[in-house]
């Protein structure tokens, strides 16, 4: 099986381990919606409405975030230096292990 294993920390500081696939182009919003975390995803994975927001609590070395992601940090609330749009990352092999904490709801 190709999955792998991500570590949510949600709002309430509650840590859910989430296991995904890495062969159905499958994003971080869209796996934390699958299991039913209050992340809304309202732009559908746009990069366009940060209701995604995680920080990146692991040493995972994540792929370079695009212009995209970049500028809509850029006008979100709650943006840390760890901050990612989670339906930009991938779920693929190099992330197993991930942690990610969920940013307030704006
Ligand atoms: S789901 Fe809208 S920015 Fe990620």
């Amino acid at each position: 099986m190709n999955e792998i294993t991500v570590t949510i920390i949600d709002r309430e500081g509650e840590s859910h381990e989430l296991v995904g696939p890495t062969d159905m182009n499958m994003n971080i919003m869209e796996l934390c919606k699958a299991y039913e975390l209050p992340v809304l995803g309202e732009c559908g994975g746009m990069a366009m409405c940060a209701t995604c927001q995680c920080y990146l609590e692991s040493e995972t070395a994540l792929a370079e975030q695009s212009d995209a992601e970049l500028d809509m940090l850029d006008q979100a609330f709650h943006v840390k230096n760890n901050s990612r749009l989670g339906c930009q990352i991938q779920l693929s092999d190099e992330i197993d292990g991930i942690v990610l904490r969920l940013a307030p709801e704006a």
